[in-house]
C-alpha cells in the first residue's frame, strides 16, 4: 500500500447494537482529538470507520460490498482510508485484511483506543491489525467525553439540550457461552468498569444535556464494583448512585441475563423513582430442551417467575426480549412453547431473529439444522403475536397521562417525538409552540402529555396545559 494523506475528515458507520453506537460514539471523539472533523452529510469523507456486527448472518459479507462501494472507480489516492472495527474486525481479521486490499485498519472492539497510532502507520503506508482484549485499558486510554465542539465547559444555552438521550458502557463481554453466540469470542471475558469512572462520565453526560442515560453490557446485570466508601455493589447499587445527579432524570439499562438478576436490582424499580419501568429481558426460547441445548442454564419457569417478581415490584413494568426461532433441532411442539410463552407474557415490545450459524460456535455444529423456510414461517407466526402484544400494549396506554422526553422534531409544523416512560413513540403536536420555529417545547425538554390513540409503534399524545408552562425540566 502507497502512503496516503492523513486523513481530514471521517465518518463512523456503526452496524448491530448499542454497544457498537457507543464505540462508535468513542472513535469519533478520539478522532476529533487527533484534529480530524466529521465529514458533512452527503460529503465524501478522507477515513471511514465500519463498525461491523458478527452476531448475525451475513454481516461480514455485507462489509465487502461496502468497502466495495467506497473503493468503486476510484484509485487509492482517491479512495477513503478504510478502517474496519468491531465484532467482524475481531472474529475475521486476518481474513478481511487477505481479502480486501483497500482496508488500512483493522480493529478490534477493546483495542479501538490504539486507532490514532494506527492512523500514523497507515499514512507511511503500513496496513496494520490490532485485536488485543484489553478493555480495562481501553477505557483508561479513551479522551474525556467532549462537549460538541463549540461548547464551553459546562456548556450553558440553548445548545445544550441537543443530547438527551446518552448510552454509557458500563459491563463488558460475557461468560455465559450460549451454544449460538459469539459474543463471548468476539468482546471477550466479562468485566466491569469502575464506579468513580462511571459517576465521572455520566457527569461529563448529563453536562452536555443528557437527561436520560441507558447503561450498556452484553451482560449489564452482571456489572459489579466498588462504591465511593469500599462497599462492593451491583448494578442496584450503581443505579442509585447515579439517580444522585440531580439533573438526570431517566436511568435504563440493557440486557440483562436472567440468572444475574438481584433481588436488589428488582426492589431498585420499586424504589428508584428515576429507573424507568421497562426491562429487557431476552429468554430465546420457550422450550426447556431448547433453552438447555443453548447452554442458556435457565428454564422457562425461573424466567417466568423472575417477570411476577418484577411485575410485582413495578406493577406497570413494561416486558421485552429476544427470541432465536429454529435453533438445531427445534420440532413444531418446541416453537409452540415460544409461541405459548409469548401469549403468557404479554410483550411490550420483543425482537425475534432467525438462527444464524456462526463460526466456532458449538450450535453451528449440531445436527438437525433447520430448514430455511421452515425458519421464515416461524419467523412469521412468532411475530405476528408479538406485533399483537406491541398493538395492544399500545392500546391499553390511551388514557393515560405520562411525562414524555423530547428527543427530536417531527417532519410536520410544530410535531415533536419522544419517549414515554416505558419506551414508547410518543408524538405530539406543540400548537401553542406556534410552528417550526416558534417557541415552547425544546429537545431535551420533559413534558407532560395524555396519550390519545395508538398505533403499531407510536402512539399520539396531547400536551397537558399546553399553552401553559408545559416543561416539567
Ligand atoms: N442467531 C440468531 N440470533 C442470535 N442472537 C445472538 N446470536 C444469534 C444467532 N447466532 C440474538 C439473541 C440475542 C440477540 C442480541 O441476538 O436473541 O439476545
Ligand atoms: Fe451471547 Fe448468551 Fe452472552 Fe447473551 S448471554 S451475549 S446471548 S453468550
Amino acid at each position: 500500500m502507497k502512503p496516503q494523506d492523513p486523513p481530514k475528515t471521517y465518518r463512523v458507520k456503526s452496524f448491530g447494537c448499542q454497544m457498537n453506537v457507543y464505540d462508535g460514539e468513542r472513535m469519533g471523539e478520539l478522532l476529533d482529538a487527533r484534529g480530524l472533523t466529521p465529514a458533512a452529510d452527503g460529503e465524501d469523507a478522507d477515513l471511514v470507520v465500519l463498525n461491523t456486527c458478527h452476531i448475525r448472518e451475513k454481516a461480514a459479507e455485507k462489509i465487502y460490498s461496502d468497502i466495495g462501494r467506497l473503493t468503486k472507480g476510484k484509485t487509492q489516492a482517491k479512495a477513503p482510508m478504510i478502517a474496519v472495527a468491531g465484532c467482524v474486525a475481531q472474529a475475521e481479521g486476518e481474513e478481511i485484511m487477505k481479502r480486501a486490499p483497500a482496508v488500512s485498519m483493522v480493529v478490534g472492539p477493546q483495542a479501538y483506543h490504539r486507532l490514532p497510532e494506527m492512523l500514523d502507520r497507515a499514512a507511511k503506508g503500513e496496513r496494520a491489525t490490532d485485536t488485543d482484549m484489553p478493555a480495562i485499558a481501553k477505557f483508561d486510554s479513551l479522551p474525556e467525553r467532549r462537549l460538541p465542539s463549540g461548547e464551553g465547559e459546562g456548556g450553558a444555552g440553548a445548545r445544550r439540550n441537543r443530547f438527551p438521550t446518552a448510552f454509557l458502557t458500563v459491563q463488558e463481554g460475557c461468560d455465559k457461552f450460549c451454544t449460538y453466540c459469539v459474543v463471548p469470542y468476539t468482546r471477550g471475558a466479562e468485566i466491569s468498569r469502575p464506579f468513580a469512572d462511571l459517576v465521572h462520565e455520566a457527569r461529563r453526560l448529563v453536562e452536555r444535556g443528557a437527561r436520560e442515560i441507558t447503561l450498556l453490557g452484553q451482560n449489564v446485570n452482571a456489572w459489579a464494583g466498588a462504591d465511593a466508601k469500599g462497599h462492593t455493589i451491583g448494578l442496584d447499587g450503581l443505579i442509585r448512585g447515579l439517580a444522585k445527579l440531580p439533573e438526570l432524570l431517566r436511568i435504563r439499562y440493557t440486557t440483562s441475563h436472567p440468572n444475574d438478576f438481584t433481588e436488589g436490582l428488582v426492589r431498585c424499580h420499586a424504589e428508584v423513582e428515576k429507573l424507568m419501568p421497562y426491562l429487557h429481558l431476552p429468554v430465546q426460547s420457550g422450550s426447556d430442551r431448547v433453552l438447555k441445548a443453548m447452554n442458556r442454564q435457565h428454564t422457562t419457569a425461573g424466567y417466568l417467575r423472575l417477570l411476577e417478581q418484577m411485575r410485582a415490584a413495578r406493577p406497570d413494568i413494561a416486558l421485552s426480549g429476544d427470541f432465536i426461532v429454529g435453533f438445531p433441532g427445534e420440532t413444531e411442539a418446541e416453537f409452540e412453547a415460544t409461541l405459548s410463552l409469548v401469549d403468557e407474557v404479554g410483550y411490550a415490545q420483543a425482537y425475534s431473529f432467525k438462527y444464524s450459524p456462526r463460526p466456532g460456535t458449538p450450535a453451528a455444529a449440531m445436527d438437525r439444522q433447520i430448514a430455511p423456510e421452515v425458519m421464515d414461517e416461524r419467523l412469521q407466526r412468532l411475530q405476528a403475536r408479538i406485533n399483537r402484544d406491541q398493538i395492544a400494549f399500545n392500546a391499553a396506554s390511551v388514557g393515560k397521562v405520562c411525562d414524555v422526553l423530547v428527543e427530536r422534531r417531527g417532519k410536520f409544523a410544530g410535531q415533536w417525538l419522544g419517549k414515554s416512560p416505558w419506551l414508547q413513540s410518543v408524538w405530539f403536536v406543540d400548537e401553542a409552540g406556534g410552528g417550526l420555529d416558534g417557541g415552547g417545547v425544546a429537545i431535551g425538554d420533559m413534558v407532560r402529555a395524555r396519550m390519545v390513540e395508538a398505533g403499531g409503534n407510536s402512539v399520539r399524545g396531547e400536551l397537558i396545559g399546553a399553552g401553559e408552562a408545559v416543561t416539567v425540566r
